[in-house]
């Protein structure tokens, strides 16, 4: 048989999957497992989302779109990031994807040439690398200073003349940071004094629990050069309805529609008009639930005595175990299988010596959860 692709080759299935699978596993054996490894909200969509997918089903909206998406959802976009994130798009730059993930697929795939490279700061989400290296770019990691925020000078030590964009995510998985206003003023002057684009990825945007969300795209002299990402994911706990938006460049966004009319086509018909009613939803109910267990998981982190990342954001937190194991895929599989708490090892997330905790959980088995960590942390120093 001929060889299969050589890109893809360089690219490997994603290692949260791997730990949810395991915990599923243990599950269907009758252990009461509790599992913190979820990048997606535990609630259920609102009912008015729902009731409006069922409608356009009903009403006969069931056929292709433009493959941007319906004027009606592009204009809604557009006209509500602009007043959120102080940028100024019109609907002819706003792309309707499949999930946030599809937009960093297509603004990468259009703004990138073979082995131009891609900063990204780790930790970092999994999917950038495997999504630069698909589109022929070479990823670049810089880390982050103790606080998880961009280190500015590292970054400007690690630009060639190969260097064409900087992917940030703030709110950021895998750490909760959120990039305070210097940090990202610092990284825009870096970005317009080196041409470089910037992927913004803001899909957490709406889980603050410290302040003000601020887009890179809202400073001066970034808006042309940055491509936001965004969606009703996280927000609206829409995960499996796969609708993201990406705003761009007017001529990036064409580069993105090109690319989507050959390969997906519109994303679903019915989602497209239930996102439209979306966004005109007050879903702030979630973000005080998530700062709840927030506040309450970092108290309980405080009795580990373990380093940790402060999630200002989004609804994961990093336990620095480094300390007391020398490897945290170990330690992962160890509290798993001794206290059936299933995480994520850091190194998924290109930090070693970490685990990734996701409370997007309920408050009672988050409660449980730190009692069995609390109580295999005991056992294992
Ligand atoms: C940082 C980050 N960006 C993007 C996504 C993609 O979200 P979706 O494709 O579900 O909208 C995720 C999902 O886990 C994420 O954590």
């Amino acid at each position: 048989m001929r060889p299969l692709s050589e890109t893809v080759k360089t690219i490997s299935e994603s290692i949260t999957l791997k730990y949810n699978r395991l915990a599923l596993q243990l599950q269907r054996e009758g252990k009461r497992v509790i599992r913190l490894t979820a990048g997606e909200p535990d609630f259920s969509t609102p009912e008015p989302v729902i009731a409006s997918a069922l409608t356009a089903m009903k009403t006969g909206k069931t056929r292709y779109t433009p493959a941007a998406g319906i004027p009606e959802l592009r204009e809604a976009v557009a006209r509500k990031l602009s007043r959120d994130l102080g940028g100024r798009w019109e609907a002819s730059q706003v792309v309707i994807t499949n999930g946030g993930k599809h937009a960093l697929h297509l603004a990468l795939m259009s703004i990138l040439n073979p082995q131009d490279e891609v900063v990204i700061f780790t930790p970092a989400w999994v999917s950038y690398e495997p999504q630069v290296r698909l589109a022929g770019g070479i990823p670049v990691l810089v880390e982050t200073d103790s606080s998880y925020l961009p280190d500015v000078a590292k970054l400007k030590s690690k630009l060639t003349e190969k260097t064409k964009a900087i992917i940030l995510n703030s709110p950021n998985n895998p750490t909760g940071a959120v990039y305070s206003p210097q940090v990202l003023e610092a990284i825009a002057e870096v970005a317009k004094s080196h041409d470089l684009y910037v992927v913004s990825d803001e899909v957490y945007r709406h889980l603050v629990y410290n302040g003000d969300h601020l887009s890179i795209a809202s400073l001066d002299g970034m808006l042309e050069r940055t491509i936001v990402v965004d969606g009703l994911s996280k927000s609206h706990a829409m995960t499996g309805w796969r609708v993201g938006f990406a705003l761009a460049p007017k001529s990036i966004a064409a580069f993105m529609i090109r690319l989507m009319s050959h390969t997906t086509s519109n994303i679903n018909t019915p989602t497209q008009w239930a996102a439209l009613d979306a966004l005109s939803l007050d879903t702030s109910y979630m973000r005080d639930e998530f700062k709840r267990r927030r506040d309450y998981v970092l108290e309980r982190l405080k009795r580990l005595k373990l380093p940790h990342s402060t999630p200002d954001g989004a609804f994961y937190v990093l336990l620095d175990v480094s300390s007391i194991s020398q490897n945290d895929t170990v330690w992962v599989e160890e509290l798993l299988k001794q206290e059936h708490v299933a995480t994520v090892p850091g190194s998924a997330f290109y930090a070693p010596g970490t685990v990734r905790i996701s409370f997007a959980a309920s408050f009672e088995e988050l409660e449980e959860a730190f009692n069995r960590i609390e109580r295999f942390i005991h056992k294992w120093i």
